[in-house]
């Protein structure tokens, strides 16, 4: 069964107080993004960005490095008029001389919007345990939020032949990552088929392939976690991710001989996939790991156009947000606190 888009059934709920996992993550509020993320990107290829988050300011811990997710969320409040802090636990007193919570407290009477990319989802909950504004999950060790706007986004920008997501089926190639749990649940959501194809090891936890059938059941989606490599003939979308993170550099090695050769992407794996089957990576890229060079520079790989769309994808979640958490004031009201600050100040 097919989610008809109209209905008001449990994948159409729309109540995103904050953006923490695909859980609570409906249909329509991504589709709602996605317009808005249509209509932001147009607005920047003409020099033209509405200063909707003008005068405000997102907080953003990042207890792990980041390019993609940094770069994106300060550029996208610079664009939008707004103000993005870089917050690192070496700078200020998160879990050490503070804690987490009066951390959050703090935050969230100063700031607009608390962005985190946290190494436990302790950090992370500790955080909205006490955030009045909204949090902003940056990646979490479980999910990807984020990413997920952007690489829905990029592949229906992609699409061809007139057809639409569910008609799609996208293999995630390695390690159940929070980015292939967040794809599972995303794919299920809209009704699209997902496979991961890794090891038996580093496949999918039972709970999860579990939540997202029950997702399948509403929507028509189609899930299957395989070791067969073989099963990437049926993928119209293939996916590819770092086969460790950085908190499992101890493992590494025992990793990568799990993984390599058989679930490695490269230009021969892709010819295997239906044709014009498309290439996505949320990056960074090892090419001497996961992904080759030559698939990942093929004109199928649109791994590039999916890390600019991070940009797009957090312009539309500051929007967002603001509108929905931030009334801003009116011409009147501003020009009326102007009047009496000025006319306190000229007294003096
Ligand atoms: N994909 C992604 O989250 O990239 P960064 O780790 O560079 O933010």
């Amino acid at each position: 069964m097919k989610l008809p888009s109209s209905s008001a059934t449990e994948l159409n709920k729309v109540n995103l107080e904050h953006m923490v996992s695909m859980k609570d993550f409906s249909v329509k509020e991504m589709d709602n993004m996605m317009e808005l993320m249509s209509y932001l990107k147009k607005a920047r290829e003409d020099n033209a960005i509405p200063q909707l988050f003008k005068g405000k300011s997102v907080g953003m811990i990042f207890e792990a490095g980041s390019t993609r997710t940094r770069v994106s969320f300060e550029v996208a409040a610079t664009l939008l008029g707004g103000h993005a802090l870089f917050l690192s636990p070496k700078d200020i007193h998160l879990g050490g001389k503070e804690s987490i919570h009066d951390t959050s407290r703090v935050l969230s009477r100063m700031c607009d919007i608390i962005m985190a990319r946290t190494n436990s989802p302790e950090t992370l909950d500790g955080l909205l345990d006490m955030a009045t504004v909204p949090v902003i999950n940056g990646l979490d060790t479980r999910f990807h939020p984020t990413q997920m706007l952007a690489d829905l986004f990029t592949i229906k920008e992609h699409i061809t032949d007139g057809r639409q997501l569910s008609d799609l089926t996208l293999a995630f190639m390695g390690d159940a990552t929070d980015v292939c749990r967040s794809l599972m649940l995303t794919c299920a959501k809209y009704g699209m088929g997902f496979k991961q194809i890794g090891p038996k090891k580093y496949q999918m936890e039972k709970e999860w392939v579990d939540l997202a059938e029950t997702y399948c059941a509403e929507s028509g989606g189609r899930i299957e976690i395989t070791d067969d490599v073989d099963a990437i003939k049926e993928c119209d979308v293939v996916y590819g991710d770092s086969f460790y993170w950085v908190t499992q550099y101890d493992e590494k090695e025992e990793r990568l001989a799990a993984f390599m050769p058989d679930y490695v992407i490269t230009e021969e794996l892709m010819a295997k996939a239906k044709p014009g089957s498309m290439l996505l990576h949320c990056l960074p890229a090892n090419d001497k790991e996961e992904v080759t060079r030559g698939a990942l520079e093929s004109n199928y790989s649109v791994a590039f156009d999916e890390a600019e769309n991070r940009l797009t994808a957090q312009m539309a979640i500051l929007v967002y947000f603001t509108h929905k958490h931030n009334i801003t004031a009116s011409a009147e009201t501003e020009a009326m606190h102007k009047e009496k600050i000025e006319g306190f100040l000229s007294q003096l």
